[in-house]
């Protein structure tokens, strides 16, 4: 079998047409499915792009590792913001998007016949992107017993010696599930002991309902001497999905091989692009993160109570703007979404879309406009 033909198929693809087919019936569909932030970039950085765009110097192909002046801006963010320090030149890789890095990254190490550890929940690139290199995801499962976070006995039964890299995201898409500083220590050291290559997808890190800082992996690991290596996006911090930038940080050996891996295959992403970021990283990086962030939490209570008002039970969080909720009893998640989108024109993502561990449960995203979340929450109290 071929690598193409071991590729499941991509979740969003078949929500999509069946949202399509539900708009082309005449239904008034309410999106509550795709992590996309309905509002627009904050306005001072439309203005910073507009201005940088105009710039000749910026026409021509990016430094092929990232723009120097990201780099120092990024590793100031770092140690301000995290208390991380880290050598700009040889910890810090600019992407274009943090799913081409998650992407690219089996490409740097795996050969026929290595595995990966990939969390079931999870966003899918990680065992996609596994099998294009030709390696075998190795699915570890997140229950909510253990709050959506690892059992580290299971992680270390799993790892043998083609075990290369093991994925986590925290804060955790879809769960909402967040991890302390403890427990990256204790995962550090069995990544360390078992020389797997750690990795945090941290693209929803910024991402708070009430104003708390995640830890980052980098803040409890060495990135200098650990094999650790996080990613960092500005594509949900600041509704930026669309511009496609991000960075990867960590140890030196493990970002360099990704930036030999990107070599061949990308050249950078716009310096423009790269300039806006900069400044977004800058000293008006709170200033600009409080009004992105301050409608989440008025959106997510205005859910929850219409999913608790229903009966529905759901993951408390107060990180993502992802809303994770159990299905009803007897329901599979498939039957439950289609019925959602059926009975009362919803969107919302069935959990299996993120792995098997998904069954039972369903996924709000509440990055859809105000009035689109009201009237979400209205067809769902009123429907059961
Ligand atoms: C967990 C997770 N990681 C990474 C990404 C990719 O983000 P981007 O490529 O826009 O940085 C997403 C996007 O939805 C995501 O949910």
């Amino acid at each position: 079998m071929g690598r193409l033909d071991k590729l499941p198929p991509y979740l969003f693809s078949a929500i999509d047409a069946a949202k399509e087919k539900a708009r082309a019936a005449g239904v008034s569909v309410v999106d509550l499915g795709v992590g996309d932030p309905d509002r627009p970039t904050p306005r001072a950085l439309v203005d910073v792009m507009a201005q940088a765009i105009a710039e000749p110097a910026y026409h021509c192909y990016p430094a092929q590792r990232g723009d120097a002046h990201l780099k120092l801006a990024i590793a100031l963010w770092l140690k301000k913001r995290h208390g991380i320090q880290v050598d700009p030149t040889r910890q810090i890789l600019i992407l274009v998007g943090s799913k081409e890095g998650l992407g690219h990254l089996p490409l740097t190490c795996v050969q026929e016949g290595d595995n990966v550890l990939v969390p079931d929940l999870g966003y899918p690139v990680y065992g996609q992107a596994t099998i294009l290199a030709g390696g075998e995801p190795r699915s570890f499962s997140l229950t909510p017993e253990n709050g959506f976070k690892p059992d580290l006995k299971e992680l270390d039964s799993l790892i043998d010696d083609r075990t290369r890299l093991l994925f986590l995201n925290y804060p955790n898409n879809p769960t909402g599930a967040v991890v302390d500083s403890r427990f990256w220590k204790e995962l550090v050291a069995l990544c360390s002991r078992r020389q797997v290559t750690l990795v945090n997808d941290a693209a929803y890190l910024e991402v708070t309902l009430d104003g708390s800082r995640p830890t980052s992996l980098l803040a409890v690991a060495d990135p200098a001497t650990d094999r650790v290596i996080e990613l960092h996006s500005l594509s949900k911090m600041f509704n930026m999905t669309g511009w496609r930038i991000a960075f990867a940080v960590g140890h030196p050996d493990v970002v360099g091989d990704l930036a030999r891996v990107k070599e061949s295959i990308d050249s950078g992403v716009f310096t423009a692009v790269q300039a806006t970021a900069a400044h977004a990283l800058g000293e008006a990086f709170e200033e600009l993160l409080g009004p992105v962030m301050e409608v989440y939490p008025r959106r997510r209570k205005i859910m929850v109570d219409a999913l608790s008002k229903a009966g529905f039970e759901v993951f408390e969080s107060a990180a993502t703007f992802y809303v994770w909720c159990r299905v009803p009893a007897g329901e599979s998640s498939v039957d439950f979404c289609s019925r959602a989108l059926d009975e009362i024109g919803v969107v919302v993502t069935p959990g299996p879309g993120f792995g098997a561990g998904g069954e039972g449960w369903f996924r709000i995203s509440l990055t859809a406009s105000d009035n689109d979340i009201a009237e979400g929450a209205r067809r769902i109290g009123d429907w059961r």
